[in-house]
């Protein structure tokens, strides 16, 4: 790091810790004291756990995730084993450790072993799955207009290659019961009655919207319509019983919230459905049945596949979800809160509480200087982080900009001061 770039920290922690301490102020003894006792997360498992730069502020996990220390040493035990004996790795023991990893995951994820693999990323989940479907031009695929671009951008290549239709179901805010949502499916499936293949998101990108994925699912489910769940951040983040969801597609990243190294996503594949569908790449084993058809897709690196298991591991060394969801949702709402009291003319997206995804957090920025196109959202994300060394997610909705923040175990109140402080200087200066 430059001299500058470390006067640059130096200011930026000092500012987080100046704001921090007048926060700390404004809260009672008692809330502190609680405060103090609670934790094992926070500061020190960013430290001991995760190799962030100490200078950065990360308050956009949901972006890249992160995999922790103990993760990363099971991934580079891996790569040396198989480096020692490349040909006995690949013939006899990767197949085996694949397996096991898979069926760790599918404890988690509330799915039988038989029905759940992986794929590199939730953008080849989708794929497919919609390779798997056999597509004419009387059928349509169902989208949304927040749908995350790779996904819609899929829906729309199957339509060229095809002749199908895509439909989008059209969100606009205020949002202010799920059901409104659930009724625009409902709509959409009753009024394009060829709808074949509907792809819907669990959590929602750009706005962190958590969908009623399950009444949507039964209306899918009641018109025959294949119903694949983009649940890209729900591995980690959401508790799953995929058995009992009822889709017939999900996936999912691993890599986001579930502490694995990039390159891993969960495919999932209902009884319905399964034996119609095939890996992306041709696997050597293709006519093998679903398991062996998604393993030796060519001769590739499983490194991050075969540690999801221990991403697992770690998510229940620190008490599994259940514990990890009350530190990050209870910081998410004070983190909101404090936002809004503090940052004059910002205001949490306009969705009802139960929408929420559990780990984001999404607010309307107020008056700022930025354009509101895409150059606009990389201009105001590079000045946070060029100046105040954060990373976090801007999004530009509906001609509007918005800041996405996560928070995980590592996360703490100072991150979010610091985000406030920061915003106010680059907004209007
Ligand atoms: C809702 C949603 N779907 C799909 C994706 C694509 O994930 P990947 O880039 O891992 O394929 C993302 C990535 O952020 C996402 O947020």
């Amino acid at each position: 790091m430059s001299e500058i770039d470390r006067s640059h920290v130096a200011l930026a922690v000092s500012a987080a810790a100046g704001g921090y301490i007048l926060y700390s102020l404004m809260k009672s003894r008692g809330e502190q004291d609680q405060a103090d006792v609670k934790s094992k997360f926070g500061k020190e498992i960013r430290q001991n756990d995760f190799c962030y730069s100490q200078h950065l502020f990360i308050l956009d996990h949901g972006s890249y995730g992160g995999v922790p220390r103990q993760v990363l040493k099971v991934k580079s035990k891996y790569e040396e084993i198989a480096e020692k004996n490349p040909f006995q790795w690949n013939l006899n023991e990767v197949l085996h450790h694949w397996r096991a990893s898979i069926a760790r995951v599918a404890e988690l994820v509330g799915s039988s072993s038989n029905n759940l693999t992986f794929v590199l990323n939730a953008t080849a989940g989708v794929m497919t799955a919609l390779r798997s479907t056999n597509f004419t031009p009387n059928d349509g695929i169902l989208i949304n207009n927040l749908t995350y671009t790779s996904m819609q951008y899929a829906a729309q290549q199957i339509a060229e290659e095809t002749g199908c239709k895509v439909y989008s179901v059209n969100f606009t805010f205020p949002i202010r019961h799920s059901q409104e949502i659930v009724n625009s499916y409902r709509q959409m499936f009753d009024e394009h009655p060829d709808i074949k293949f509907a792809i819907i998101d669990y959590i929602v990108s750009p706005t962190a919207m958590l969908m009623p994925i399950k009444p949507i699912i039964k209306l899918a489910r009641e018109r025959n319509i294949i119903s694949f769940i983009d649940g890209a951040h729900a591995p980690g983040q959401i508790e799953l019983h995929l058995d009992e969801l009822g889709c017939d597609y999900f996936t999912g990243n691993m890599h986001k919230w579930a502490f694995t190294p990039r390159g891993c996503a969960i495919f999932y594949a209902n009884s319905t459905v399964i034996s119609q569908t095939h890996s992306l790449i041709v696997s050597h084993y293709r006519y093998k049945g679903f398991e062996l058809d998604f393993y030796r897709q060519g001769t590739r690196d499983y490194s991050s596949q075969i540690c999801a298991g221990a991403g697992v591991d770690y998510l229940h060394s620190l008490g599994g979800l259940s514990e990890i969801r009350n530190y990050n949702m209870k910081l998410r709402e004070e983190a909101m809160n404090y936002i809004e009291r503090e940052l004059k003319g910002a205001r949490r997206l306009q969705i009802p509480p139960d929408m929420v995804a559990p780990f984001m957090g999404v607010f309307e920025l107020p008056d700022h200087k930025y354009d509101l196109t895409e150059d606009g959202v990389v201009k105001l994300r590079n000045d946070l982080y060029k100046k105040h060394w954060i990373e976090v997610s801007i999004k530009l909705i509906q001609q509007k900009l918005y800041c996405r923040f996560s928070i995980h175990v590592y996360t703490v109140m100072d991150d979010i001061v610091h985000l406030v402080n920061a915003l106010k200087d680059v907004l209007r200066s």
